[in-house]
C-alpha cells in the first residue's frame, strides 16, 4: 500500500524565511566565557535596601552559617560520604546496558595504552543485517550490525559499553534522523533506523567514545567529584574587591576558612562559599566562575589519547548508501500535540531542514504574523542556562520586540524581559542557580529553578520552559537528580495550583567540548536521567538531543545555529497553538 509521502508544501515554504531569518546571533559561548577584567569600579557595594526590592534574594541566601574550622571539616565528611541534606542514596543512573563493571580487556592490541579512539574507530565495520531484503522503501525499518575486526575479518575486540552515534540523511535536501543503538554485550552492537523518505539515504555509524574512554570520565568524576569547576564571589568594598572561592561542597576549601553555606534543600542546590573577614554572608555578591580554576591534571599520562575533546569518528561499512523508494506516509495521521505524549526513541526527521515530528502534528510559521497570532496573549518564562536562552533570544528576533535589559542584570544570566505590547506578549529568562560558568553577576540574578516556578501564579496563557544540564556535567549525576526532584516537585506544586499553565522541558543539546567536564557522553548520561525522570508527567518533551542529533549538515555546537532554534520554538509553538 504505496502512499506518495509528500513534503508539506508549508515546510518549503517557510524555509527560505527560516535561512534568512536565521543571521547568527551573538551568543557568547559558554566555554569561552570572558572574565572581565574588573567590575568597573562605578559599582557601588549593593545596599541591603536594593536586594529586599529583588525577591529573589530571599530564597537564594536562605540561610547563612558560618562553620568553625573543625564543623567545615565536619561537614566535609558528611558531605562526602552520605549526602548533607538528603542522606538517602541514590539510584545510580545507567544508559541501558552501559554497565560500569569490570572493563573488557583489550585483546591482541599490541600496546593497551597507545589504543586511541582512532585506531580503534578504524576496525570497526558495519554491515546490514543479514536477513534484511534490498529494496526498501518508506516505512521500513533496517538494522545494521557492527563490531571491531582484524584484517582476516574476524572480530577482535569485545568492547561493551562504547558510545556510538548513528544517522541517516540525504545532504543535498537536508534530510536526517537519528538510528537507535544496541549493545549486545558481546562486542558487538545493532544500529536500528526506520526510513522516512525517498531517495539516496546514506548509513552513517560514528564513535563517540570508546568504553575506556568512558571509564576513564567516570573516574575523574569520582576522583574530583566537586573540584573540576571553581566558582568566585566577588564583594566590592569601596574601590577594593574581595573574592572568596564557592562550589557544589565546602572540601575543596581544604578547610582553612569559614564557610557560608547557600545550599537551598527546598530547590535541590548545595552551595557554598568561603566566608571573607569582616564581610557577613548575608552581604550580597557577584557570581563568576574561575576560569581554570579547577583541579589540574584529571588525567593520567596517555589518557588525553583517549579522552580529548569529543570526536565522531566514521566508521566504514556497507552498504553506506541505499535508494529508499516511496512508501507509507509517515505524517499521515499524527496526533495533536498536547503535554503528555510518550516520545519514542525515533521521534522526528528533517526534510529540506525542516523537522517533521513523529509524536504530534507540528506547526511551522511562515511569516511574523502566523507567530504572532500564535503567541498572542502568552507569557513565556524560561530558566536554564544558555541553550533555553537561546529561546528566549529567537522569539525576540522573530517578533522584533525590544529586550529590556534590567538594570541589574547581565545578558548572560538575566533576568531579562521582552514585551511585545500590541500583541500582549511577554518573555522571560532566567539562568538556573549555581554551578553556573558565567562572567560576574550579582548572586541575586542567580535562582533555583524549584524557586522560580513557586514564584509563577500559572495560567493557562503562562508557558514554563526550562532546561539544566551542561553547567552540572562536572559534578556527580546524583546532584543533578537531587536538583531535578526538587524542580519536579515544583512542576506538580505548579500544576496543582495551575493545571493549564503549559510546562516544558528542553532536553540536552548534541555539542563539542571536553569530554571531562562536559561533552557529549555526559550529556547524554544526565539526559537519561532528566528523561527518566519526567516521565509520564503532563510536560511537553522538547527533544533537542535528537534534534541535533538527526541532523549532518552542522558541526555540533553548545549553541546550536539558529536554524535548529527555530525548530525547537516551532516544536514548542505546536503545544502552545495546535493544529
Ligand atoms: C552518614 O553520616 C553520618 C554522620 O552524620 C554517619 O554517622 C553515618 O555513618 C553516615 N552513613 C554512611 C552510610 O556513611
Ligand atoms: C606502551 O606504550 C607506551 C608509550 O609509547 C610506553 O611508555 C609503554 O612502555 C608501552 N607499554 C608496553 C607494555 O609496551
Ligand atoms: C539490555 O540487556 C538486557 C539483558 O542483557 C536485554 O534484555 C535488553 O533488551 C537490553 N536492552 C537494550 C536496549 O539493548
Ligand atoms: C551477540 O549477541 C547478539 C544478541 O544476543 C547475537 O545475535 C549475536 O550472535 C552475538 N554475537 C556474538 C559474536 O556472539
Ligand atoms: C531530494 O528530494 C527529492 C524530492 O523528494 C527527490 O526526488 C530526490 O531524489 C532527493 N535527492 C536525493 C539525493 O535523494
Ligand atoms: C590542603 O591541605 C593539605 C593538608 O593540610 C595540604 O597538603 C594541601 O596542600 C592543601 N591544598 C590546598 C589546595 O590548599
Ligand atoms: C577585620 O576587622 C578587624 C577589626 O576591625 C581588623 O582588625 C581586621 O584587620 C579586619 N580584617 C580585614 C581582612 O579587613
Ligand atoms: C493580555 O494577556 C493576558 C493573559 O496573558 C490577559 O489576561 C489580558 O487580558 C490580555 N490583555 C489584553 C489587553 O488583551
Ligand atoms: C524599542 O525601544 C525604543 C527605545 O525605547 C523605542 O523607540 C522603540 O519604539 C521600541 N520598539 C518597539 C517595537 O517597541
Amino acid at each position: 500500500m504505496a502512499k506518495t509521502q509528500k513534503v508539506s508544501t508549508g515546510s518549503v515554504r517557510c524555509f527560505f524565511l527560516v535561512v534568512v531569518s536565521a543571521a547568527a546571533l551573538g551568543y557568547l559561548l559558554l566555554y569561552s566565557v570572558q572574565e572581565p577584567s574588573q567590575i568597573s569600579i562605578k559599582e557601588v557595594v549593593p545596599k541591603i535596601r536594593n536586594e529586599q526590592a529583588t525577591s529573589s534574594h530571599l530564597n537564594q541566601v536562605s540561610k547563612s552559617t558560618k562553620y568553625s574550622l573543625t564543623q567545615n571539616n565536619e561537614q566535609k565528611l558528611v558531605s562526602s560520604t552520605n549526602g548533607t541534606h538528603n542522606p538517602k542514596t541514590f539510584l545510580s543512573s545507567k544508559p541501558t546496558n552501559q554497565s560500569t563493571t569490570t572493563p573488557i580487556p583489550l585483546t591482541k592490541t599490541p600496546n593497551k595504552s597507545v589504543l586511541t579512539a582512532t585506531a580503534y574507530a578504524k576496525q570497526l565495520q558495519f554491515s546490514l543485517e543479514s536477513n534484511s531484503h534490498v529494496d526498501f522503501s518508506v516505512g521500513d525499518t533496517i538494522r545494521v550490525v557492527f563490531s571491531a575486526k582484524d584484517q582476516q575479518n574476524n572480530a577482535i575486540i569485545t568492547n561493551i559499553g562504547d558510545y556510538f552515534r548513528a544517522s541517516i540523511s540525504t545532504l543535498q535536501n537536508k534530510s536526517g534522523a537519528v538510528g537507535i543503538i544496541t549493545d549486545h554485550q558481546n562486542g558487538t552492537y545493532t544500529a536500528t533506523f526506520r526510513l522516512l523518505w525517498e531517495g539516496q539515504v546514506k548509513i552513517k555509524v560514528q564513535l563517540v567514545l570508546p568504553r575506556q574512554a568512558i571509564d576513564v570520565i567516570e573516574r575523574t568524576i569520582r576522583e574530583h567529584p566537586f573540584d573540576k569547576v571553581t566558582f568566585r564571589r566577588r564583594y566590592l568594598v569601596g574601590r577594593v574587591s574581595v573574592d572568596t572561592r564557592c562550589n557544589i561542597d565546602p572540601v575543596v576549601f581544604n578547610g582553612t576558612r569559614p564557610v557560608c553555606d547557600y545550599s537551598d534543600p527546598h530547590a535541590g542546590g548545595r552551595w557554598y562559599c568561603e566566608k571573607a573577614a569582616n564581610i557577613s554572608c548575608e552581604e550580597p555578591g557577584y557570581h563568576s566562575y574561575i576560569l581554570g580554576g579547577g583541579a589540574k591534571n584529571v588525567l593520567r599520562p596517555g589518557e588525553e589519547k583517549l579522552v580529548g575533546r569529543t570526536q565522531r569518528l566514521d566508521i566504514s561499512g556497507s552498504p553506506s548508501t541505499i535508494t529508499v523508494a516511496n512508501g507509507l506516509d509517515i505524517l499521515a495521521e499524527r496526533k495533536r500535540c498536547l503535554p503528555g505524549l510518550v516520545t519514542p526513541q525515533i521521534n522526528g526527521f528533517y526534510q529540506q531542514g525542516v523537522w517533521n515530528s513523529l509524536v504530534c502534528h507540528n506547526r511551522h510559521f511562515c511569516n511574523q504574523l502566523e507567530w504572532r497570532s500564535c503567541l498572542r496573549g502568552k507569557n513565556l518564562h524560561f530558566f536554564g542556562d544558555s541553550t533555553i536562552r537561546q529561546w528566549y533570544e529567537q522569539f525576540v528576533k522573530i517578533l522584533e520586540i525590544n529586550d529590556t535589559m534590567l538594570p541589574e542584570a547581565t545578558h548572560q544570566t538575566g533576568p531579562l524581559f521582552a514585551e511585545d505590547p500590541v500583541n500582549n506578549i511577554t518573555l522571560r529568562y532566567r539562568t538556573h542557580g549555581p554551578p553556573i560558568r558565567t562572567g560576574p553577576t550579582r548572586n541575586t540574578n542567580i535562582k533555583y529553578i524549584a524557586n522560580a516556578i513557586d514564584e509563577i501564579k500559572g495560567g493557562p496563557d503562562d508557558v514554563v520552559g526550562l532546561t539544566i544540564w551542561s553547567h552540572l556535567t562536572a559534578n556527580p549525576v546524583e546532584l543533578y537528580r537531587e536538583r531535578l526532584e526538587a524542580i519536579r516537585a515544583a512542576i506538580q506544586r505548579l500544576q496543582q495550583r495551575s493545571p493549564r499553565t503549559m510546562v516544558v522541558i528542553k532536553s540536552a543539546n548534541t555539542f563539542i567540548g571536553g569530554e571531562v567536564n562536559g561533552g557529549d557522553w555526559l550529556a547524554y548520561r544526565f539526559d537519561q536521567v532528566m528523561r527518566e525522570l519526567f516521565e509520564g508527567m503532563d510536560v511537553v518533551l522538547v527533544d533537542a538531543w535528537e534534534m541535533t542529533s538527526a541532523q549532518q549538515w552542522h558541526k555540533d555546537a553548545i549553541h546550536p545555529t539558529s536554524d535548529i532554534i527555530v525548530q525547537e520554538v516551532e516544536f514548542l509553538c505546536s503545544f502552545i497553538c495546535p493544529l
